[in-house]
């Protein structure tokens, strides 16, 4: 056996071992299709209408820089820059590729980021490829996060999530930019799981709060309640020049073909309509929270379409997930090392397309 393989078996004992699941039949408490979109009839039907308007080019032949570019990308980017109310918008493949590239771009050795502790992975790996120091600050905790911006040097870049992925909870964003501007520090938000969700148009937590001119830059990815893929980086007119001089996952890589570049103009179309499965979403989350608030386990206090509930260990929370399962109820099991060892979790994402029903049978269960 080699060190590959062994690493596999030690996943295997551990209960570690990830594999690839098909789609389970029933209850979806574990999508991130909060709005229903990847399902959507008339998203589908949209993005059929703008494939046929869009420019017949089956693939992109090239990098953005060489070939790949087009006035129809570039207009959906204006469009984009538009819905966010910032100068600029660059699209990239994914929002790990969104991350990885903007955040290696800016790390220099002159800067400094200051993380929050819970900050997803791609953010993590995009610290990684660069050069720049990296400190870390308590999830969400004000007081740390003065101290460690009173303590950095060079070109501060404070990195958050406006709904975090896996706590479902809130970040406090006023008060961070607050902070942030008055400590001349670049902000950087993380809106994967608020675009969609929050906001009358769905434009993420930052605009919801009006916010959008202190943060210096915000990553709107596709996957999630927009119900496609891909994302974009929008903030000033020179970080896109930036990227498009420094940012390697965008620089070294195939552009997105028309298909998806329409995908995306028609779902930014279809998003601010979605009003009516924005509210069935928030009164399942309102529904939620008031019966988890009843119950006696363990949740992460959390008022976002995310709830945790924490099951310490990885035998047993996959044991409580398979239970679930039986009778129908689809929810993931979080295990170490995606999260801290004793904070293993169920993570139940809510949708606008759940059932009241579904929950008390939830709440059965548990
Ligand atoms: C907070 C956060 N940022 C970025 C990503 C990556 O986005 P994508 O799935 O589009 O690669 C995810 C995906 O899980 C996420 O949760």
């Amino acid at each position: 056996m080699n060190n590959y393989q062994k690493a596999l078996e030690e996943r295997k004992q551990q209960h570690l071992l990830r594999t690839l699941p098909l789609p389970p039949e029933g209850i979806d408490f574990y999508t991130n299709d909060y709005l229903g979109l990847a399902q959507s009839q008339s998203l589908s039907l949209a993005i059929e209408d703008e494939c046929r308007n869009a420019p017949k080019l089956n693939g992109a032949t090239g990098s953005r820089l060489l070939g790949g570019n087009s006035e129809y990308a570039e207009q959906v980017e204006q469009e984009i820059a538009e819905f966010h109310q910032a100068e600029s918008a660059l699209i990239y493949s994914s929002g790990y590729m969104a991350n990885l590239g903007l955040i290696s771009s800016l790390a220099t050795k002159e800067t400094t980021f200051i993380c929050d502790e819970l900050i997803h992975a791609s953010l993590i790996d995009g610290v990684r490829l660069g050069h720049a120091k990296k400190i870390r600050f308590k999830h969400n905790d004000l007081e740390d996060f003065t101290d460690k911006l009173k303590k950095a040097e060079g070109q501060i870049i404070v990195l958050v999530e406006s709904v975090y992925s896996m706590d479902g909870d809130i970040c406090p964003l006023k008060e961070v930019a607050d902070l942030c501007h008055k400590n001349e520090s670049l902000l950087i938000v993380d809106e994967a799981h608020a675009f969609g969700v929050y906001g009358e148009d769905g434009e993420g937590l930052v605009q919801n709060l009006g916010l959008q001119d202190r943060v210096f830059a915000r990553i709107m990815t596709f996957g999630k309640a927009p119900g496609i893929h891909g994302a974009a980086v929008v903030g000033p007119k020179w970080l896109k020049d930036y990227q498009i001089n420094f940012s390697r996952s965008m620089i070294f890589s195939t552009a997105p073909s028309n298909h998806h570049f329409a995908s995306i103009a028609a779902m930014y179309s279809h998003i601010s309509k979605c009003v009516p499965d924005r509210n069935e979403l928030k009164e399942n989350v309102e529904y939620f929270v008031q019966k988890r608030k009843e119950s006696n386990g363990q949740w992460i206090d959390s008022e976002s379409q995310i709830q945790s509930l924490i099951v310490p260990g990885n035998k047993e929370v996959i044991d409580l997930a398979e239970k679930l399962k039986e009778v129908g109820i689809n929810a993931l099991p979080i295990r170490r090392p995606s999260v801290a060892e004793g904070k293993e979790r169920i993570r139940f994402c809510l949708h606008s397309y759940n059932t009241k029903e579904e929950i008390d049978l939830l709440f059965k269960e548990l």
